[in-house]
């Protein structure tokens, strides 16, 4: 027994498939030693005894997953909201980036984007930090004393940024890269590194070779943007004329899933080969709707890729997206695929309140491993919900107050947050 073995009493809601919902009235949900025991109607005899706290009537959740996210833009988020991708990085993303060269600028920011992510329900997150080493690894202590589990990516970029932010050379790029790996590779309890070409307009061939011996030297997971939008895939075909497609130009270098664990952010507007080759690879799809919205990329074919069994899960994509909480990613999934399927594609059915909150918690969370759920074995992630302010005359059943939470709560109704069985919140 320790201090990780514990059981929460309330309403327990978790995923029992990838489009059904297993809801627990007043039960029980067990950590032992940071993994999840299971969910049972009463404490079974073996854990008599263990410390129980009854959070009454409130509803307990697994904890959810931002699997894209840029912690340099959370200082601007929800300005300069008019523009589209490319416009947006030039005029507003990459002159903020290159404050983060001051360490004193960049410890006041990361200390509040530290802080504000703490408050959130989400208990696990791929981050991208900026190109300099020691922002990044500022940004990691600080992460790690969240508790939060995050894998936190110093940027590469070598072509086509501004004087202020860019690298020198892709050999420059690469060896501040095996710099910071060193240094942070085994420091941490909360926090690993995870490789982050930014896209392929900002990296070279030559820093995608050199990135693809890191990779495979250290063996690490990667996270890059891919067929955000129409400007850039067109700018991608130029850059690199001997590919038929995107996701090609990070195949080639072999940095796109198979040996390579592999995050790319959109997927707005993949091709058939596209989405036949992540399929293959395995690579896992952030699906970010808020920020696609904000900047006029378009809707992603989400329910093309839960159909094809694709890896998918949910990103903030802040400062594309405005709001850090993955509440928010759901409610914008649900919505956007109603547009999408009203005015595009009225073979694509809309998600429901079920298949986004499955991509908001295992969806996403199989990246960490087995993480997203209740079940045997699972580390165990938890996020206690009190909506006792949100009014009403209304009986609501479980499920319809777990919906109510998901659209209509804040951070106040957090109650609580456990990561791997540590508290965290
Ligand atoms: N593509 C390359 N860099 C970025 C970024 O910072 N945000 C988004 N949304 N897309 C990108
Ligand atoms: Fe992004």
């Amino acid at each position: 027994m320790n201090q990780r073995t514990f059981a929460l009493k309330g309403n327990i809601c978790c995923s029992e498939t990838s489009s059904s919902l297993s809801i627990s009235e007043n039960s029980y949900v067990i950590c032992e030693d940071g993994l999840c025991a299971g969910v049972f109607p009463f404490l079974p005899e073996k854990y008599r005894g263990i410390p129980c706290m009854d959070t009454k009537d409130c509803l307990i959740i697994p904890g959810l997953t931002d699997l894209h996210l840029h912690a340099p833009q959370y200082g601007y988020r929800a300005t300069g909201m008019d523009l589209e991708l490319l416009d947006w990085l030039n005029t507003i993303t990459f002159p903020q980036e290159a404050r983060y060269r001051d360490l004193e600028f960049a410890e006041k920011a990361y200390s509040i984007f530290a802080e504000d992510l703490k408050k959130t329900p989400n208990t696990r997150a791929c981050i991208f930090a900026t190109l300099h080493v020691p922002a990044t690894e500022l940004l990691m202590d600080l992460m790690d004393k969240t508790g939060m589990k995050t894998m936190v990516g110093k940027v590469n970029m070598d072509r086509n940024g501004t004087p202020q932010l860019q690298e020198e050379s892709a050999a420059a790029s690469a060896c501040d890269t095996v710099k910071w790996i060193e240094d942070t590779l085994d420091k941490y309890e909360n926090v690993k590194p995870i490789l982050t070409p930014r896209f392929t307009p900002s990296c070279s061939d030559k820093l995608m070779e050199l990135l693809s011996e890191i990779q495979k030297k250290y063996n690490l997971p990667l996270q890059s943007h891919l067929s955000e939008n129409y400007g850039e895939i067109e700018w991608v075909k130029e850059l690199c004329p001997n590919t038929s497609f995107y996701g090609e130009a990070y195949d080639q270098f072999g940095l796109f899933g198979g040996s390579c664990p592999t995050i790319m952010a959109h997927c707005v507007h993949s091709c058939e080969e596209e989405i036949q080759l992540m399929k293959k690879r395995g690579v896992y799809i952030a699906h970010c709707p808020q920020s696609n919205t904000n900047l006029a990329s378009g809707i992603a074919p989400v329910r093309k890729y839960l159909d094809e069994g694709l890896h998918i899960g949910l990103g903030s994509d802040v400062a594309g997206g405005t709001n850090a909480s993955i509440f928010r990613a759901m409610t914008d999934a649900i919505q956007v695929s109603k547009l999408r399927w009203r005015l595009v594609d009225s073979s694509l059915k809309p998600l429901t309140l079920e298949e986004a909150f499955y991509m908001a918690t295992e969806g996403g969370g199989a990246f960490f491993g087995k993480v997203g759920n209740f079940k045997k074995g699972y580390e165990f992630d938890a996020v206690i919900l009190d909506d006792c302010n949100l009014s009403s005359p209304l009986d609501f059943s479980v499920k319809d107050r777990l919906e109510r939470l998901i659209y209509l709560s804040d951070d106040r109704n957090i109650k609580g947050k456990f990561t791997a069985g540590n508290k965290v919140l």
